[in-house]
């Protein structure tokens, strides 16, 4: 069974979420931070191919299990951006820029089809075998109103679909039911800790 696993991620909110979703397990928690471990550098060009790399760098340096993800927002009227660049997006990790940016480029598209989708990959590479990769999906459309106080990132413009609010007007637990994250660590936890042994 998987005994130890770190966590290939400087974000303190992601690691509390992936150590709550863990904690009925009994596997011990590791963040990048703790081990010491180096940010690794997103040279990829999919959000697979950075997971991949996140989770395989420090899985060989520490000699431990690794679960690393990659996250972001594709617009269609943008041929898919931002995508893997979507952090990158928000200079100083500033979203309100990152939001009127992408609002002026769909005014700009002249395209009235605002369909936008989250994705997001988890990658798991162990010292003995090779990677394993989850990939969770949520379809919606990008709205030029901002609306609620909930989430992070892009959330208050991105309704999914099935709903008439936003991902910042749904509270954290109805978020994850639906998101593209909650929906990649069920795949993750299914396959991972029901029965599969490491
Ligand atoms: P990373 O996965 O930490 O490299 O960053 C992904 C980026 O995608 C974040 O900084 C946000 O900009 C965006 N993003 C990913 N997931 C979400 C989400 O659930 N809500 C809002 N923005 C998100």
């Amino acid at each position: 069974m998987l005994k130890e696993l770190v966590i290939a991620s400087h974000n303190q909110g992601k690691i509390i979420e992936i150590k709550n979703i863990l904690s009925p397990f009994d596997v011990k928690i590791y963040s990048a931070d703790e081990l010491q471990l180096p940010d690794v550098k997103e040279t990829g060009s999919t959000f697979a191919e950075n997971a991949t790399l996140k989770a395989e760098t420090l899985s060989s340096l520490s000699g431990k299990a690794c679960l690393a993800d990659d996250s972001g927002l594709c617009v269609d009227a943008l041929d898919g951006r931002p995508g893997i660049y979507s952090a990158r997006y928000a200079p100083n990790r500033n979203f309100n820029i990152a939001m009127s940016k992408l609002i002026d480029e769909l005014q700009a598209s002249g395209s009235t089809d605002w369909s936008a989708h989250f994705s997001c990959v988890i990658a798991l590479k162990t010292p003995h075998t090779p990677t394993r990769i989850y990939e969770g999906r949520i379809n919606g459309k990008i709205t030029p109103n901002r609306r609620g106080n909930n989430g992070f990132g892009y959330d208050p413009i991105f309704i999914p679909d099935g709903f008439d609010k936003t991902f910042a007007e749904l509270s954290p637990e109805e978020k994850s039911t639906v998101s593209h994250r909650g929906r990649a660590l069920k795949l993750f936890l299914d396959s991972e800790f029901n029965g599969r042994n490491l």
